[in-house]
Formats: structure tokens, C-alpha cells, sequence
């Protein structure tokens, strides 16, 4: 039997990275245990308004999850069953399960080698007499070009939703991403930027109506009680729980941020010199580091030594959006896909987390030299 390596530097470590905050965490839990309501009572809407706050949006909307977030947005934007959605073909799956969760058909394009996320470009190209909305991932962390999404679905009256799963507290020239589209979208799953202690997410727009729409949409479809006024309507909320601990981690998102960007400056300036190609990041961008994805011609055998010595990695993602059938199936795809193609078997995430110690940073570092020395 080949015996298991023990894990020295895992990928994500959401238990570290909640450890420093134990307490507080445990207080905010007992407080809403103590009080209630458990459902939509004061935890969810004083997140809501302080989420909105810090990302500089009007409002925001809690929701069960980052996926119902984008279901919530683009149902709330008007798309519905037949109407085509664009999304880039190399994303989290959630990205497209939600375009199909409402009954529309994504319209897979590839992305820009540069950036991994969709281009104003690609997006241009697919256009169509169906075409509802555009999904924006600002995949890893890294701002897609929304400025020239923004504007090129302005023309063409398309509603823009961005995915921000990845992305809280990522800038384009100081502004944060979720502020350019018709709506941001958030997941607060444990092992992002900002993670709680199980699922949730949420919506934000300067949209008031829109906004109104959403509320009423994940609880039920009801614009006043028991009266359900829209369809698709469901029931995602944000749970009291989740809120009242997010509210606990929110303010420290930026330094937790700012961390994440110093250990993949120390990546980046330790790799510089090995045959690997590393992430970039534009003019006027800050990315927030979700993960840190390299890519080389000899992935599977950099993943198994990472492996054989405890350093945990991943494939994000390891199948593009049209290999898979559940997701794929009826999708438009007006362009070859050939960079989601080749990336999907060169690219490898480096372990990358608010806690990761510098010695781990450093043994990290050390492995993945000693592969290239081999
Ligand atoms: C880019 C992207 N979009 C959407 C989601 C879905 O978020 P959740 O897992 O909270 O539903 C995720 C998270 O896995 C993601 O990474």
C-alpha cells in the first residue's frame, strides 16, 4: 500500500484563516442564536448595507449562495427560458449552471490569453438577436477588461452581470469590480477572499428597481407577504448566521487582501527565472489573488511532485465549460475555443491563502524549484 503524504502546505485553509478570529466569530454565532429571527432579521440587512458600503454600490441582496446570486441577477435583469446568455467557456461550472438554472442558453466564447477572462472582442463576435446579458468572470481574482464590456453591452442594451466569486475587492483604476455592470455578484463560499463558515452570497447594484426585483425573487417572487408577484421566484436567502460572521470578517478584507497580494509578489519574484508562465496583471488593475494559477508544458508531473511532497495544488478548471455534457448541452458556440483548450492542460494553482505562514510560502517555493532542478 503506498502510504498517504502528509499535507504541509495545503491549497486553501479556511480553518487557519478563521483561527485569529475564533472569538469573535463564536460571539456573532451565539448572538444570533440568542436573539433571532433566524431568517432575514438585522444580521442579514446590517451585511447587506455594509457590503454595499465598502464595494461603493447602492444596495445589496444576501443570497444562499454565489450561484443564486447570478440566477437572482440575471432573472431580476429580465432573461428568462430561450434567451441567450454569453460566458466564457474556461470558468467555475457555476458560472454557466446558473445562465441554465433559468432555462437560457449560454453562449460559450473563449478567453483572452492575457487576462483568462472573457474580451470585449470575443463577446463582439458572438453577438445574436438572442443575446439578454453578458457574464463577466473576473476569473482568479484578476479584473476582466469591464470597462470595454461595460460599454460595448451599454450599445448593444445587454445586461452586464459580474461574476465576482473570485474577485472581492479587485480594482480597475481604485474601483472596485461588481460597481461596472448591470450587477455584481458575490460568493461567500468558506475558501474565498471573503468566506464564511458554510455557503452564501450576494447581489449588488446602483439599481434600485432592479435591486427590488431580487428581493422579492429569493423569497418566493413576492413583492408583499404571500403574494408572489414575479416568476422564478425561490427561496436563496442569506442566513442570519452566515451574515452575522461575514460582518465580523468584512472589515478585515482588505488587509487579508493585501496579504494574498504580498505572498504572490514573493511567487512571482521566486519564479521569475523558471520555465513556468505566471500570472500578469494590467494597467490600472489590482487583482485579489483568489488563486494563484501557473502554467507549464509539464502540469500532471508539477502536480505530482507537489503532491509527493505535500504541497497541495489544483486545475481550475480541470474541464472547460463545453466538455461537460450537464453544462454544455444546446450551448451556441460561435468560435473555436483553442485558448480555453490548451490552457485547461497547463495550468496549476499554487497553494495561496490569508494564513499560509512564510515558511510555507518558502517550502512552496523550495518544491517547486527542486522540480525544475530535477
Ligand atoms: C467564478 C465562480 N462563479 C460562481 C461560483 C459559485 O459560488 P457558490 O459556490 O457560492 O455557489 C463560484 C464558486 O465556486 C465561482 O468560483
Amino acid at each position: 500500500m503506498v502510504e498517504a503524504v502528509p499535507i504541509r502546505v495545503p491549497l486553501a485553509d479556511p480553518v487557519a484563516d478563521n483561527r485569529s478570529l475564533a472569538q469573535d466569530l463564536t460571539l456573532a454565532a451565539a448572538g444570533v442564536l440568542a436573539t433571532g429571527p433566524y431568517i432575514l432579521g438585522p444580521s442579514v440587512r446590517a451585511f447587506e448595507q455594509a457590503f454595499a458600503h465598502w464595494l461603493g454600490g447602492y444596495d445589496a441582496v444576501g443570497t444562499a449562495s454565489g450561484t443564486d446570486a447570478l440566477v437572482l441577477a440575471l432573472l431580476g435583469a429580465g432573461v428568462g427560458p430561450g434567451d441567450e446568455v454569453i460566458a466564457p467557456a474556461h470558468t467555475a461550472g457555476p458560472t454557466v449552471a446558473a445562465i441554465r438554472i433559468i432555462g437560457a442558453l449560454p453562449v460559450l466564447v473563449d478567453i483572452d490569453p492575457a487576462t483568462f477572462c472573457l474580451g470585449p472582442d470575443q463577446v463582439a463576435a458572438a453577438l445574436g438577436p438572442r443575446v439578454k446579458a453578458v457574464v463577466a468572470v473576473h476569473l482568479y481574482g484578476r479584473p476582466a477588461p469591464i470597462v470595454a464590456l461595460a460599454d460595448l453591452c451599454q450599445r448593444h442594451r445587454l445586461a452586464l452581470i459580474e461574476d465576482c466569486a473570485q474577485a472581492a475587492g479587485a480594482t480597475v483604476d481604485g474601483r472596485r469590480v461588481g460597481s461596472f455592470g448591470t450587477a455584481g455578484c458575490f460568493s461567500f463560499y468558506p475558501t474565498k477572499n471573503l468566506g464564511g463558515v458554510g455557503d452564501g452570497g450576494c447581489v449588488v447594484s446602483t439599481d434600485a428597481e432592479f435591486l427590488e426585483r431580487v428581493r422579492s425573487l429569493r423569497t418566493y417572487g413576492w413583492s408583499r407577504p404571500q403574494y408572489a408577484e414575479y416568476a422564478g421566484g425561490r427561496c436563496s436567502r442569506l442566513d442570519e448566521l452566515q451574515a452575522a460572521m461575514l460582518a465580523v470578517k468584512l472589515p478585515l478584507l482588505d488587509a487579508w487582501n493585501d496579504r494574498r497580494r504580498s505572498v504572490a509578489e514573493r511567487y512571482l519574484e521566486a519564479f521569475h527565472r523558471l520555465p513556468l508562465r505566471l500570472p500578469e496583471s494590467g494597467a490600472g488593475e489590482r487583482s485579489v489573488y483568489h488563486l494563484f494559477v501557473v502554467r507549464s508544458d509539464r502540469r500532471d508531473a508539477l502536480e505530482q511532485f507537489l503532491r509527493e511532497h505535500g504541497i497541495g495544488s489544483g486545475r481550475h478548471y480541470p474541464w472547460p465549460i463545453h466538455h461537460q455534457p450537464g453544462l454544455a448541452a444546446g450551448a451556441r458556440i460561435p468560435q473555436p475555443l483553442t485558448v480555453t483548450e490548451q490552457i485547461s492542460r497547463e495550468i496549476l494553482s499554487l497553494p495561496l491563502y490569508y494564513a499560509i505562514t512564510d515558511d510555507q510560502v518558502e517550502t512552496v517555493i523550495s518544491i517547486v524549484g527542486r522540480f525544475f532542478d530535477s
